[in-house]
């Protein structure tokens, strides 16, 4: 409840972009590797975060929706509709794209983009919305496929394409000439990346805010504080989230204390599963780490707020040095569970959230975040202080510079305009 009074008032405006649908058309071939779909995920994610609302109704005349079509070789398109009724907020959206799997087939950009037209678009569009199409591919694409289809969208007036290309391929004249098809020989709309990275930097993400929404209209309530603005997050699906909490002397007492609050308002923030089978709602655990063998599991996964606080109460501080490896193979053995032993919900979505500073032993690090790949967990790093070593904190979010929050002081943790963002982020 602390946390509604105090974000009303402030920060309960929502921007809102007009009748706009969106269609992001991103690579899931073999070239482009898991890492590099991830992060084409992250920025079709964090592309709409910045937009503000969805339309609540995907029927309705006004408000964003967003498409997403995924390409491999051919026939493998994978799709979210414009015109999805289960797609009704940004968290099932932001689920569904996380649902995506990467394909790792051949490559057929021509064809995928005939597929997005003919499928999301033609039929769904409505009368008065602006269409706008942005491609993602590093441009290698099958000789097999029709490269005429390459231009199918410029036929139609009220479709914008903007195409990004990723890769060094684009340094060669021929692969500029695919990007200028694409985007129907509008070069003001073709965008070209070294790296995959490049695709989530805030930068970029700013900029194709501009682009998708170029004149947003911002609405404040009249009343600035009624409670249900405040729409309780994580509702509507499964999700465990499992903080790691970095215990060495380097935090200090009095951060310790930070955490564990933080922690606590987080639990209160969130909408908790009813009981350990229910399908919907978080769940939270927490294991503090020390020495590789002084890890210390403060609650396993619950629902109860009875159970986090306790835990957090007898949760003492290890003071020592600290080794985030071993605790990530801890956590996953003793928290996950494996096999029979499986303690997660079934289609849960796992996230580990590490509150670090990233100075800690990195032995078998590289392993602990190959593990956490397999897993499928999704990663947020908060990163506290001004000495931090950015080279771990990258490892342990896995190539997601978006999945870091940084804060110079603890406390910041506990102030709404951080706490806020965080709960968006992880719901
Ligand atoms: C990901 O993309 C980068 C370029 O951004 C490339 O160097 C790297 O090889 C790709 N990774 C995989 C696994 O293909
Ligand atoms: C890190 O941990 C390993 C394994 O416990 C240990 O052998 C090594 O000495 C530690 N490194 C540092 C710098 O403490």
């Amino acid at each position: 409840m602390t946390y509604i009074r105090e974000t009303c008032g402030c920060c309960d405006c929502e921007k809102h972009c007009g009748a706009l649908d969106i269609v992001f058309v991103i690579d899931s071939s073999e070239s482009v590797g898991m890492t590099n779909f991830t992060l084409e995920k992250n920025f079709v994610i964090n592309t709409i975060n910045r937009l503000g609302s969805m339309a609540s109704d995907p029927t309705s005349p006004t408000g964003t929706r967003v498409g997403v079509v995924q390409f491999s070789h051919k026939g493998t398109f994978e799709v979210i509709r414009l015109d999805d009724p289960s797609i009704d907020s940004m968290s099932s959206f932001k689920t569904a794209v996380k649902n995506l799997q990467w394909i790792a087939g051949g490559t057929f950009t021509p064809s995928a983009l005939k597929f997005a037209y003919d499928n999301l678009i033609r039929d769904s569009k409505r009368a008065r919305a602006k269409v706008s199409v942005v491609v993602v591919t590093d441009g290698r694409f099958d000789p097999r496929d029709d490269d005429s289809k390459l231009r199918y969208l410029c036929d139609d007036p009220n479709v914008v394409v903007n195409a990004i290309g990723v890769g060094d391929m684009f340094d060669k004249e021929h692969d500029s000439e695919t990007l200028v098809s694409i985007a129907c020989n509008n070069k003001n709309r073709i965008t070209e990346m070294k790296k995959y990275t490049d695709l989530v930097a805030d930068n970029f993400i700013q900029k194709m805010e501009t682009v998708l929404c170029p004149d947003p209209v911002i609405k404040c309530p009249d009343l600035p504080c009624k409670t249900e603005l405040a729409v309780a997050p994580c509702v509507g699906r499964p999700i465990e989230l499992v903080f790691l909490l970095d215990g060495s002397e380097r935090l200090g007492m009095e951060n310790f204390g930070h955490a564990r609050h933080f922690v606590e308002m987080v639990a209160n923030a969130l909408t908790m599963a009813k009981n350990r089978n229910d399908q919907n709602g978080a769940r939270l655990a927490l294991t503090e780490f020390g020495n590789e063998n002084e890890n210390q599991v403060a609650f396993l996964l619950t629902h109860e707020q009875k159970a986090i606080t306790s835990g957090l109460s007898g949760l003492h501080y290890l003071d020592a040095s600290s080794a985030v490896g071993p605790a990530i193979f801890k956590t996953i053995n003793e928290i996950l569970g494996k096999g029979p032993t499986r303690k997660t919900r079934r289609g849960a979505e796992v996230s580990f959230v590490f509150i670090t500073d990233g100075i800690t032993n990195i032995t078998n690090l590289d392993e602990a975040a190959s593990a956490m790949r397999r897993e499928h967990i999704f990663s947020t790093v908060i990163a506290t202080g001004s000495d931090v070593d950015e080279e771990v904190l990258t490892t342990l979010a896995m190539g997601d510079q978006t999945a870091i929050f940084k804060s110079q002081k603890f406390s910041d943790l506990l102030q709404p305009s951080f706490f806020d963002r965080f709960v968006r982020w992880v719901c």
